[in-house]
């Protein structure tokens, strides 16, 4: 076990049940970071009430055991009974040398492997990725990588917008210019000027918006020219994912794509359904279930829309049938939904229908990782100078421009510096997003994210390529090097115990979908490294300490290529 707080947990609920009782095995340790010491406890002051005695008369006797523990160097009661634990160096060596062995790092599989979803990133056929598009799909991948490291079967779901009215629209224009035209200027990246025009026929000619709604119907049936038109789009935009997924270190491919058009030939099933067990009813001509506990701001119930009016379909209708289909027929346990705070009421509404209907039954679950807004300085929504959304390619170049003038000074070989700033960039914008809370607002300031101090990618690849840069100068590969691992200095040590983290820090972003737990870690990693290599000579100590300084520096590489590579950051080799 090379987790330190899962080990301490362990000593401290040991002690509760020799001194007190067995049931005490199963009381929860709250082992915390601590100030004072590696780690405290506060079980003292949770139990006092349960045993009859004061905090410390409870923290005084469960040091006494821990103390005896050879793990632990000193437990000591403070305060009002909080019990501050230093862990042995001898222990700390031995797990990071056993780390160090360790193919896995010191992460264990989840205890039960589960099949997933992940649903992520959100893309719409005939519209580019916007700035908006960046946190849910960079969070979403790392979130996907994670589980999949510890042993899920993990079904990326990219859920496409390739179906519903707007593509009436879309359709009727392609028509109006000709298939040759509309082809051409697709290839020629012209998407979003195609979009636009279609958008502006729409609102200015009543009759072309009329044509637009028949069209959709037509869409939905089937209806082969329509569907030959629908599919030119189609293509266009999936190599247009390809490309931009590829550039941003995205791992999903056309497989993973669950476009809206995929749930078509289950919609009237599931309103059948839905009906039949009396949880749709009809409301204004149209199929309406009414989950409870959602009432909007005139206190009337929020419908989800399962059918229109005219027969139509829309983007409810596919939620609720993508969440039967996950649930009953892939049959998995857990659905994270990677997606804005602006649809938080439409997805949860769309579980609690999914529970209504058995569908979504204990202990499955559905979440929605909530994604919050990603702003221009001062706060405001970005835009473009003319209004219009900014351009996640856009973003991407901004970034990669400014990550080459970042390192320009340093390379003068082109090609070197154009992949390195690639990478830089890239890693900067990502990390960014990843390394702050993904519920919370963010606002984008290039020149912060490219900071190679700080909680940034560029300081976490920057700490990669500098042990990178020891092991050549030394002439090693950082794989050949072994222990053991000495504990020798307080900085040798902090790094050591700093590392025996990963494992924890990993988990935590599974159990909450949570990626910033482990961009924190790595910027605390990477921190004591630094610390680590400015007091301890490595290549010019000798011997053991040479070897073991070594180690810790392989050691600290491998976690943090690692835990990059966990959270989709791409690591240059040189920086
Ligand atoms: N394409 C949608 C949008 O642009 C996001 C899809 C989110 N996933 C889902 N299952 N609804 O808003």
């Amino acid at each position: 076990m090379t987790d330190p707080e899962a080990a301490l947990g362990q000593l401290v609920q040991q002690a509760l049940a020799d001194e007190f009782s067995a049931e005490y095995a199963a009381a929860d340790p709250l082992i915390r970071p601590s100030g004072f010491a590696d780690f405290q406890s506060n079980v003292a002051m949770s139990l006092s009430k349960r045993l009859g005695r004061s905090p410390r008369d409870v923290a005084g006797p469960v040091a006494d055991r821990l103390n005896a523990a050879p793990a632990v160097a000193r437990a000591e009661v403070s305060g009002p009974g909080f019990i501050n634990i230093t862990l042995a160096d001898e222990w700390i060596a031995a797990q990071s040398t056993e780390q160090l062995a360790d193919p896995r790092l010191g992460v264990p599989l989840a205890a039960t492997s589960q099949k997933v979803v992940v649903d992520y990133s959100g893309p719409n056929v005939a519209k580019e990725l916007h700035a908006g598009h960046l946190r849910a799909t960079s969070v979403g991948d790392a979130i996907a990588r994670v589980l999949e490291h510890l042993g899920h079967d993990v079904i990326r779901a990219a859920h496409l917008g390739d179906w519903g009215t707007q593509f009436g629209m879309l359709i009727e224009h392609a028509l109006e210019i000709g298939e040759q035209a509309t082809y051409d200027q697709l290839a020629s990246g012209q998407m979003t000027a195609f979009y636009q025009a279609a958008r502006a026929r729409f609102d200015s000619d009543p009759v072309f918006a009329d044509r637009s709604r028949k069209r959709v119907v037509q869409l939905q049936a089937g209806e082969p020219d329509t569907m030959r038109l629908w599919q030119l789009l189609v293509d266009d935009s999936m190599e247009y994912l390809r490309k931009i997924y590829a550039r941003l270190n995205i791992t999903l491919t056309d497989a993973d794509m669950a476009p809206e058009s995929f749930y078509n030939s289950m919609l009237a099933d599931v309103c059948d359904e839905l009906e039949r067990r009396g949880l749709a009813v009809m409301s204004d001509g149209a199929l309406c279930a009414f989950p409870p506990g959602f009432a909007g701001r005139d206190g009337n119930p929020v419908p989800l829309m399962l059918r229109k009016s005219d027969g139509g379909y829309g983007y409810d209708s596919t939620d609720a049938a993508a969440i039967r289909y996950r649930l009953t027929e892939l049959g998995v346990t857990r659905i994270i939904y990677v997606v804005g705070s602006e649809q938080s009421q439409h997805l949860q509404m769309i579980f609690e229908l999914a529970r209504q209907a058995g569908w979504l039954v204990p202990p499955a679950t559905a979440e929605h990782a909530v994604i919050g807004l990603m702003t221009g300085p001062g706060g405001q929504r970005l835009r473009t100078r003319s209004g219009e959304q900014v351009k996640l390619a856009d973003l991407m170049d901004e970034a990669v421009d400014r990550a080459a003038n970042v390192i320009a000074d340093r390379y003068s070989d082109p090609v070197q510096r154009s992949q390195i700033a690639e990478a830089v960039g890239i890693g900067a914008l990502k990390y960014g997003d990843l390394s702050v809370a993904r519920d919370s607002g963010y606002v984008l300031d290039f020149d912060r994210l490219l900071a190679l101090t700080g909680n940034t990618g560029p300081y976490l690849q920057y700490a990669a390529a500098r042990i990178r840069s020891i092991f050549a100068r030394a002439g090693l590969d950082p794989a050949g090097a072994t222990g053991p691992i000495a504990a020798g200095t307080s900085a040798e040590r902090a790094l050591a115990l700093r590392l025996l983290g990963l494992g924890r820090a990993v988990h935590d972003v599974a159990a909450g979908a949570e990626p910033h737990k482990l961009a924190g870690f790595l910027f605390d990693a990477a921190s004591a490294f630094t610390t680590f290599y400015e007091q301890c000579p490595v290549l010019t100590a000798e011997g053991e300490t040479r070897q073991s300084r070594l180690a810790l520096c392989a050691l600290s590489l491998r976690v943090l290529d690692t835990g990059l590579r966990l959270l989709g950051i791409p690591v240059p080799d040189r920086m």
